[in-house]
């Protein structure tokens, strides 16, 4: 298949990513509004509960990072880089944030990143403390161990609450312990992921959103939504969350275990989504303008690519990669958002419909990793970290 397409794509997102940098001001991306505007956020609005209201906060100024990083990668230009480097002074107040496993995804996606592009040791540092405050956030139970999701560790909800996100948000203890030569990070990592395919995983092997374990016994108590149609739905994007950690984990534990569980729940994906290449943004939204969510295919996607790298059986590893390669070329072809007014990357993302917030925009965090899922497959090994440390 022609990488052309992909090429292009980035060679969009280095023009906007200019063009919004001079209009976006101190504060960070993460959706569109109707009119095609960015809408932003201060860096430094952590997560919390007002009352019973949860608040996610902003757990997206990382990608903004990473996306000016690969920019970088594609073009060579400095100025990415110079760009990059005055955004991570205002990211940085995030690495010590107790409240959220985003500080996962704010990392990894920023810190990890530049530190392998550069080899400043000070962008290790920050990316390494803020790995040891999510491997805090480990709640060890009779049945196995989980990352909490949502809220501080003092507040009961914060420790009980698991989401199917975190998978994507483990790559960072990954990344940490190979860093440091501290093997507890792994440990947690894997112990998180082990528990949440035990009691995320439904009987017709799609996922629950988020889950309510006893913190002690380890039991779930109840399987629930927040982004998704109903508890028992089938929210397309958590699919993609739990696929991209799997892959992680087959790769740093070097447990073929996790590689087999990544095709299973990725084919449950593929078969839901038939021959399309952007699902709704919940399975069970049957009706005829349900929106879509083009963040879930690119996330899946950048999965994808990780199991058809880490592959044994040449078949196995030329399917997965041609299904991604599939995937993003139809992104490509379909929803990229050309016109001028449209800010972002990827037309049709649905951050969270039953809040109607981001619902057909561009969103961050599909625009990071339709960019990783290209940069995986344009520059191998060149921006995300390849969790190889055992071969599998
Ligand atoms: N908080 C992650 C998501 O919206 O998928």
């Amino acid at each position: 298949m022609s990488t052309a397409p992909f090429h292009e794509a980035l060679d969009l997102l280095a023009a906007k990513l200019i063009e919004d940098e001079r209009a976006i001001g101190v504060e960070f991306p993460y959706v569109t509004a109707p009119d095609g505007a960015w809408q932003t956020m201060p860096a430094s609005v952590s997560a919390g509960y007002t009352g019973t209201n949860w608040s996610h906060g902003n757990w997206f100024c990382g990608f903004w990072v990473g996306l000016l990083l690969a920019s970088y990668l594609h073009t060579r230009d400095e100025k990415f880089l110079t760009l990059a480097r005055e955004r991570m002074l205002l990211v940085e107040q995030r690495a010590e944030d107790g409240n959220t496993h985003d500080i996962g995804f704010i990392f990894l996606s920023s810190a990890m990143p530049f530190y392998r592009i550069t080899g400043e040791r000070r962008y290790r540092d920050i990316a390494l403390r803020a790995a040891a405050r999510l491997r805090d956030r480990l709640v060890v139970t009779r049945q196995g161990a989980y990352i909490s999701s949502w809220g501080p560790m003092s507040d009961p909800r914060g420790r009980a609450s698991s989401a199917i996100d975190t998978m994507a948000n483990i790559p960072l203890l990954y990344w940490a312990a190979t860093e440091s030569g501290d093997a507890s990070f792994l440990l947690a990592a894997e112990a998180h992921a082990r528990m949440t395919d035990r009691a995320f995983t439904r009987p017709d092997l799609t996922l629950y959103h988020a889950v309510e374990y006893d913190t002690t016994s380890g039991d779930r108590l109840r399987g629930y939504t927040y982004q998704g149609l109903h508890d028992e739905s089938p929210w397309s994007r958590g699919t993609g969350w739990s696929v991209y950690g799997l892959a992680a984990t087959a790769g740093a534990t070097g447990d073929s275990h996790y590689l087999s569980r990544g095709e299973i729940v990725a084919g449950k994906w593929l078969d839901q989504l038939g021959g399309a290449i952007v699902p709704p943004w919940d399975f069970a939204d049957t009706t005829p303008d349900a929106p879509l969510d083009t963040s879930a295919t690119a996330i899946m996607t950048a999965g994808l690519i990780d199991l058809a790298r880490l592959h044994p059986d040449p078949a196995a590893k030329q399917k997965w990669q041609q299904t991604a390669e599939r995937l993003l070329a139809g992104l490509c072809t379909g929803y990229l958002a050309t016109s001028p007014e449209h800010r972002g990357l990827l037309t049709k993302g649905c951050y969270s419909k039953p809040h109607n917030i981001g619902v057909q925009s561009a969103v961050m965090f599909g625009d990071y990793f339709f960019v990783e899922a290209l940069m995986r497959v344009t520059m191998p090994g060149a921006f995300s970290i390849h969790h190889t440390q055992l071969a599998v």
